[in-house]
């Protein structure tokens, strides 16, 4: 990874330490179901460090079409519909789309890389956004560099494995619906949200798990994947006796989206 990549309308966190760095790599901490979570010190030329995590996905499911119908693209043809739109505007040269589309091995490479950046992208656009989403330090071939969520003791529990006060529930549902309102007004679906994409640390929500995300306009699936979203995750908050309408906050959020 030789990038730092600087991410501009919004100062950087000032926890995020002078070049030039060293970094030390405790080894993996956490394992999700694509990824594996390493815990990275990085020291700076001014003696401070900070806590970053190294997230290393797991070799692409992308690599022929029977396994990216297991990744729920129905049909091969509907793939190459869904990457057109998800992909569209990343793939400008025909030919570059063309590849993609015939799977070819150039195809495949192209897709690979452009599933790699496009959660640091994504998750750039968020934080910017105000949405509380780690903060992303930078991206490699398969490899992910982002703030770490926790402290030197322990990585921040999953929402759905985190002991949460009945009194912090509402803080909870809070703080997920003004999340949610952020991630579509910068234009984008989660994809995949659950109690397990979402830490709680310290008196706070943080989204991550991001490389599924899809623009909410030009994906034609958009408001159907905003739609689970929503369902899903007000689900397990009813579940735990939080109160939340998901019809309700779904109609809020198309409101914010279009509005
Ligand atoms: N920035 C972070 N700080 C602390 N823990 C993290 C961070 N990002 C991910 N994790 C932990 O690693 C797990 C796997 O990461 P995730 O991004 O969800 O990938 P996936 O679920 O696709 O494998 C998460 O559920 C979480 O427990
Ligand atoms: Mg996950």
């Amino acid at each position: 990874m030789d990038q730092q990549a600087i991410v501009e309308d919004r100062p950087k966190p000032a926890w995020l330490v002078a070049e030039p760095w060293t970094d030390v790599n405790f080894g993996p901490v956490k394992s999700g179901k694509e990824a594996q979570i390493d815990l990275v010190e990085r020291t700076g030329s001014d003696g401070r460090s900070c806590l970053l995590a190294l997230k290393r996905y797991a070799p692409r499911k992308v690599a022929t079409k029977g396994q990216l119908e297991e990744a729920g693209f129905e049909r091969a043809s509907t793939f190459r519909h869904d990457v057109v739109y998800r992909e569209g505007r990343q793939f400008r040269k025909t030919r570059d789309r063309r590849a993609v589309e015939r799977m070819s091995t150039y195809g495949k490479r192209l897709l690979q890389s452009r599933w790699t950046d496009h959660e640091f992208l994504v998750t750039k656009r968020l934080w910017e956004e105000g949405v509380p989403v780690p903060y992303p330090v930078a991206y490699g071939d398969d490899e992910y560099l982002l703030e770490f969520i926790g402290d030197a003791t322990q990585a921040a529990p999953q929402l759905a494995q985190a002991r949460v006060s009945d009194d912090d529930l509402d803080l909870v549902v809070d703080q997920i619906v003004e999340g949610l309102h952020g991630i579509v007004r910068a234009g984008f679906v989660h994809g995949d949200l659950s109690a397990y994409n979402l830490l709680w640390w310290e008196d706070r929500v943080w989204f991550i798990d991001l490389p599924q995300a899809v623009d909410l306009a030009a994906n034609p699936q958009g408001l159907n994947y905003l739609h689970r979203d929503v369902v899903n995750i007000c689900g397990w908050l009813r579940r735990r006796g939080g109160e939340i309408d998901a019809e309700e906050l779904f109609a809020e959020l198309v409101a914010t989206a279009y509005g």
